[in-house]
């Protein structure tokens, strides 16, 4: 059964093109249609409710896929988790958290913001837009990868650039092929991806995939999305047994990158599972999430759950 019915959802080639507001042209409507006739598909590939794809199950990740929602602090000054001392919130900024509580492997990048879109560690979801709403990163480059787009959808801030430049090089080392298949998404862009998804599925199951403008991460530079260079299962719940899925899922830590909307948290995240959505946190925050079996920011980072927009 379709669990996740995102498909692609997540951006989808149109989103892809840059449509730089433009009302969707025929060209982007066809394939809205196509997309939607990829329904059928998604429910052949897709996991029964309960049983996570073998890449989820083989994960070493130790959090369970049951695991209730986050019900730590609510603040963006809490400790990243449970295991780790509990903050002072009086004792850092509102949106930064004490050196004294980052993540123990955090290192030299003590004290990130959790709120400026600027950091690495900036928290976006359902309960969280991005402030400002219409926020550009002022260091968007295209970095040295095998693109699967052009143009707008082809930048990353460059730290996520730099980052993905080595990650990309190392999956392919290990024979594994990996292609950006969506980068960043301006205001507009996601504006525009968005309604697409209202407009083909209603808004409540768009909901489930795509962020409403000003809710996404990739307005930041620090997210994208991966294929694997010959379209299979791309943006698709089946993707997470693809190579480059597979290979992304186990070392994408490495590298900086977390799977931000793991297998069976959308309670937590808002999203169901996107295993090609990867997030830039920096090699400490990510390496440590990992060895803790911690699966989402909003756990590690001890914020709310973000089901729903409030
Ligand atoms: N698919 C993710 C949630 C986005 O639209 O940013
Ligand atoms: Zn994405």
């Amino acid at each position: 059964m379709c669990h996740d019915g995102s498909g692609d959802a997540e951006s989808g080639p149109e989103s892809s093109e840059n449509p730089s507001l433009a009302a969707p042209g025929r060209r982007a409507f066809s394939r809205l249609l196509i997309a939607g006739s990829g329904l059928a598909a998604l429910a052949a590939c897709t996991p029964e409710p309960g049983l996570p794809p073998s890449s989820a199950s083989s994960a070493t990740n130790s959090a369970s896929a049951t695991s209730s929602p986050a019900t730590a602090a609510q603040t963006a000054t809490a400790t990243p988790s449970a295991t780790t001392p509990a903050a002072d919130p009086a004792a850092a900024a509102p949106g930064t958290i004490p050196a004294s509580t980052a993540p123990s492997a955090a290192g030299p990048a003590a004290q990130q913001s959790l709120t400026d879109p600027a950091s690495p560690w900036v928290v976006v979801n359902k309960h969280r837009p991005l402030s400002p709403a219409a926020y550009v990163p002022s260091d968007l480059v295209q970095p040295a990868v095998r693109l699967a787009v052009s143009g707008e959808a082809a930048l990353l801030n460059s730290t996520t650039a730099a980052a993905a430049e080595k990650m990309f090089a190392a999956a392919a080392a290990a024979g594994t092929t990996m292609t950006l298949a969506s980068g960043y998404r301006s205001f507009a862009t996601q504006t525009f991806t968005y309604n697409n998804y209202v407009n083909s599925r209603g808004q409540a199951e768009a909901d489930t995939a795509s962020a409403r403008p000003g809710h996404s991460e990739h307005q930041t530079g620090w997210a994208f999305d991966i294929g694997d260079g010959g379209g299979a299962c791309g943006f698709q719940p089946c993707f997470a047994e693809q190579p480059a899925a597979v290979w992304a899922k186990a070392n994408a830590h490495v590298f900086g990158f977390v799977v931000r909307y793991p297998w069976q948290f959308h309670q937590i995240t808002g999203y169901y599972y996107e295993p090609w959505h990867l997030r830039y946190v920096g090699v400490a925050a990510a390496g440590d999430m990992f060895n803790r079996g911690i699966e989402t920011l909003e756990e590690y980072f001890g914020l709310e759950a973000a089901p729903a927009y409030v």
